[in-house]
């Protein structure tokens, strides 16, 4: 890249103002803008600028019909935005569609020998894996046959555990082919959690695999389904069947027996089904076409239900116009299909689009930190989504390696966490080689697809900020009173998107009180009204807006804790560490890491008659493990007298996370026992120092976070 493009930031601070819970002054050096390359712009998917007229406010809902109309419909709908109740919004009413129709069979016509999808296994020596269209339309057909002889019905849920492996997108499009609710829990979750999913959603069927390759081991996972249905039956839900796929069919990687009469493997019920070829089921649009669970701010995660229609549409629709792919890319998103980056934008978006999507078993450094580079190479993949955290730890470990090897990215995506300027000019430079767009896309599980991010081939990039709202999509910044905040005004506030947009999810599957409380309640001035207006999403992110409509999003302003780019919740850490015998008290807190945003630190205080010991750490350790998986292991459990408390006997979150932070501690004055924070500061910061974690610089936003951690409640 120029140099005139690096050094141009100018010193935008602007005057400092009150702060309160949600709004705080930002002043950040605005970065330069980087334009996309001509190259880009010439055979971008958008690059006339009339489209941001059609997606216009004026032309609301009916702009998102040219979303709509990127797939096939067996029934055209009558009404596209039914607002009749809210704020359950119907997209597509009276409409019916099939979404592995649109996925696999409607693209056997023109691309029947192409590549749907090319599986990496992460052994180095095992070969590719590239299921054609027609070879993904048989599998399809062979799974939904499987399913339907079990007697699997439009409506039921099944529950899927699966590792990065092409039979994923085959059960999910299965599911779909028959109007069954697949959810599907990441493979790292323990095998409770995925109980916990199990007994939420009233899964009678959970599809897992024996095993899968993560850093060169060979995993048994089924032992989890084992763990999981027990978690279930706990919760009071029986599962009849497990089906087990074979990482190597006809072989068992597993060291865990099956169990008879409820574990098959499903290479041996395909057998009887070869060739089988199954109806897609027309659903209505507004039909559930999976959920998807995340963290909220109590310990119960919530089951996001997605639709058939409206979701389809907006993934087809954003992926077309934002990762700007075109039938013949070779597309790699580098995420996990367990969570929501990975149905919208490795499955779905590009599947809908008739495109090739890559996707990868492992991790990202195995066996070396060439390795994605050299999947690039040789797929000659050309468009590239992957998230702050793994940028942040290819560039760590191989700040040289993208030089190395020879391919070319057109567009790069990023997701996930905010994105360190530094850390988008690595990408942008050493990974994109100067010659890509980056799309930075600021969105939730909640909202199905991108909501705030810039078209690439229209605006220019700016490291740090996602860019303004996505087509048809109208974001403000709000204060508490539900005042918004002008643009440009250096001031921070609820980001909310003043209508709805048909990817954002339908309710919280058994919550519907829940998914009008979390996200509406706050800025509903009149639960009776049937107007869209009245109705802001409330996302639960902080955000600031400059000038120029860019948006910059600065954090969760709830309980939520974002690892790596996944949302852990506070409370469900906290109550599974008091799930310990020896434990009285529990409290979460995000610590800055160089490499994944936040890590957790755990603080607990034993019961009376308790002493401190590597074995209770230990214990607190597996229970959360156990409980949600080793990617919620904190980074350090420390055991402390007492914990910081107010007069009524609030756990002051922020003091601890100042700690753990080597932040000052603020005003402590309030507190029923200021005593302990110096006893406190004293163990943690040395015990800190002596393993080598020394104080880090945090940034303004940063700081703002750790110093009112846990205010929000
Ligand atoms: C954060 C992931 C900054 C945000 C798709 C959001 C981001 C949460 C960005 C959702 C981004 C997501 N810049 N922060 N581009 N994208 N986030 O549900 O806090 O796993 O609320 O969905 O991640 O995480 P989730």
């Amino acid at each position: 890249m120029s140099e005139d493009v690096q050094g141009q930031a100018t010193d935008e601070a602007s005057e400092s103002s009150e702060s309160s819970e949600a709004t705080i002054a930002v002043h950040w050096r605005e970065e330069g803008y980087i334009p996309p390359p001509p190259k880009f712009i010439g055979q971008a998917n958008a690059s006339d600028p009339a489209i941001l007229d059609r997606f216009a406010e004026e032309n609301f809902p009916e702009c998102f019909r040219e979303y709509a109309d990127l797939l096939h419909w067996d029934e055209y709908w009558h009404t596209t935005l039914d607002t009749s109740d809210p704020p359950f919004w119907k997209w597509f009413a009276g409409g019916k569609l099939n979404a592995s129709y649109n996925c696999v069979d409607r693209h056997l016509a023109g691309d029947r020998n192409k590549a749907a999808l090319i599986w990496v296994p992460e052994p180095e020596d095992e070969a590719d894996a590239v299921i054609t269209y027609q070879e993904l339309y048989r599998r399809v057909n062979e799974f939904a046959a499987v399913l339907q002889d079990l007697g699997v019905q439009a409506g039921d849920r099944v529950t899927l555990h699966m590792p990065m492996v092409p039979e994923l997108p085959v059960t999910m499009l299965a599911c779909a082919r028959l109007g069954v609710v697949h959810s599907q829990v990441f493979a790292g979750f323990s095998g409770g959690a995925c109980g916990g999913r199990i007994a939420d959603s009233g899964s009678k069927i959970l599809i897992t695999m024996d095993g899968y390759y993560r850093s060169g081991d060979l995993l048994d996972h089924k032992v989890k389904a084992d763990e999981a249905v027990e978690a279930a039956r706990k919760e009071g839900q029986e599962v009849d069947k497990v089906l087990v796929w074979r990482r190597f069919p006809g072989q068992y990687s597993a060291k865990t027996p099956m169990v008879e009469g409820r574990d098959v493997f499903v290479d041996d019920l395909l057998a009887d089904h070869r060739g089988a070829v199954v109806e897609p089921v027309s659903m209505p649009a507004e039909a559930p076409l999976f959920l998807m669970y995340t963290s909220g701010t109590t310990g119960r995660p919530k089951g996001c239900q997605h639709s058939t229609g409206g979701y389809l549409s907006y993934v087809a629709g954003t992926s077309k116009f934002y990762q700007d792919i075109h039938p013949d890319d070779t597309y790699w998103c580098m995420a996990d299909i367990g969570w929501i980056t990975g149905h919208s934008y490795i499955v779905y978006g590009p599947l809908a689009l008739g495109t090739t999507t890559v996707l990868y078993e492992g991790t990202p450094n195995y066996p070396d930190a060439g390795r994605p580079w050299r999947v690039a190479e040789r797929l000659g993949v050309n468009i590239f989504h992957t998230s702050p955290t793994a940028i942040r730890m290819l560039r760590k470990v191989g700040p040289d390696e993208p030089a190395k090897y020879d391919y070319h990215f057109k567009a790069m995506t990023t997701v996930g966490e905010p994105i360190e300027p530094e850390v988008y000019r690595w990408y942008f430079s050493t990974v994109g080689k100067g010659e890509a767009i980056i799309t930075d896309t600021w969105w939730q599980t909640e909202t199905g697809g991108f909501i705030g991010t810039g078209l690439p081939g229209l605006f220019p990039m700016k490291p740090g900020s996602c860019g303004p709202a996505a087509l048809g999509i109208y974001l403000d910044i709000l204060d508490e009173n539900g005042d918004s905040i002008p643009k440009g005004s250096g001031k921070a506030g609820n980001i909310v998107s003043r209508a709805p947009w048909p990817g954002v999810f339908q309710t919280i599957w058994g919550q519907p009180e829940r998914f009008v409380s979390t996200y509406f309640e706050k800025y509903n001035k009149d639960s009776g009204s049937t107007d869209w207006h009245d109705w802001p999403y409330f996302a639960g992110d902080g955000a600031v807006q400059s000038e120029d409509g860019y948006f910059r999003i600065l954090g969760r302003v709830d309980d939520v804790i974002n690892v790596a780019g996944h949302r852990l919740g506070t409370k469900e850490l906290e109550s599974s560490a008091l799930s310990v015998e020896e434990v009285a008290e529990a409290a979460a807190v995000p610590v800055v890491d160089d490499v994944r945003g936040r890590v957790v630190e755990m603080y607990i205080a034993l019961k009376p008659g308790n002493e401190a010991s590597a074995e209770i750490e230990g214990k607190v350790k597996t229970a959360i493990e156990t409980d949600i998986g080793k990617i919620a292991r904190p980074k350090n459990i420390w055991i402390v007298p007492d914990m910081p408390k107010t007069r009524s006997g609030k756990i002051m979150r922020r003091v601890i996370a100042s700690v753990s932070n080597f932040t000052d501690v603020g005003d402590i004055t309030t507190l029923a026992n200021p005593e302990v924070v110096d006893k406190i500061r004293d163990q943690v910061q040395s015990a800190k120092r002596a393993k080598g974690e020394e104080p880090r610089e945090l940034s303004e936003t940063e700081e703002h976070e750790i110093k009112t951690y846990g205010e929000q409640e």
